[in-house]
């Protein structure tokens, strides 16, 4: 099991110098671009492992688009729904739910899908190649048509971020923007062009590792 404190791992967040708090600022403008090309009328967001929900919160408070967006964070640890929720409450985003639960499980997306937009943001670092590559193939019951996900990987050896565009645009979807291959951090935008599928009830999507689990398998291999 991952003994990563994922409450602490948000600490991060916090220093502004950090590769995590300038990977946020890419994504929070990612997130406020994709709500600016949503159509009118309702919309739908699910994120991912949410953590704390950093990432898209800030971004709804100040967005024109606040009203109508209906969003489900799935996150496991309620160290972090705990914060999420608060930060829900405080800023009135009263479509906002957060749900302490596993979010491998799609049925936690009932719904909510297909979605206007999809956060997968800091998950695809946890997961083994075999689990990204079938994420990725869940993407058609998540995401609308014209829908858009917002992905983040780090680049570190081995640098799975072309694969995972591969994997994507195997899955119906375009690429729409990747952050520059000498950032510290990857962020992919991709935007679904396909017919969604209906949710496969029942379904897992992946087993979150963990990225040290991950590290240290790959040490002992070699
Ligand atoms: C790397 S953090 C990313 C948090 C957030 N998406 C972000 O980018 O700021 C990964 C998160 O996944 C959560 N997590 C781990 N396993 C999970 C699972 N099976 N279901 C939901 N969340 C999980 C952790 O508690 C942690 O908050």
């Amino acid at each position: 099991m991952t003994l990563v404190d994922w409450r602490a791992w948000h600490d991060e967040y916090d220093r502004p110098d950090s590769s995590l708090a300038r990977r946020l600022k890419v994504v929070r403008r990612q997130v406020g671009a994709a709500l600016d090309a949503c159509p009118p009328g309702p919309l739908r967001v699910v994120s991912l492992c949410a953590g704390q929900g950093r990432d898209l919160l800030e971004v709804l408070d100040g967005h024109s688009r606040r009203a109508d967006v209906r969003a489900r964070l799935v996150e496991l640890d309620e160290r972090n729904t705990g914060p999420a929720s608060a930060a829900v409450e405080a800023a009135g985003l009263d479509g906002v739910e957060v749900l302490t639960a596993d979010a491998a499980l799609i049925d936690h997306y009932r719904g909510m899908v297909p979605a206007d937009v999809v956060l997968m943001c800091g998950l695809f670092g946890n997961l083994t190649d075999e689990d990204i590559q079938r994420t990725i193939t869940f993407g058609p019951q998540l995401t609308k048509t014209g829908g858009t996900v917002i992905w983040t990987r780090h680049r570190s050896a081995p640098d799975r971020v072309p694969l995972i565009c591969d994997w994507f645009e195997q899955s119906g979807f375009e690429r729409l923007w990747l952050s520059p291959p000498d950032a510290s951090f990857g962020v992919g935008v991709h935007r679904f062009t396909a017919e969604p599928r209906p949710l496969a009830a029942g379904e897992s999507m992946f087993t979150f590792v963990g990225y040290d689990l991950l590290g240290r398998r790959a040490t002992d291999a070699e």
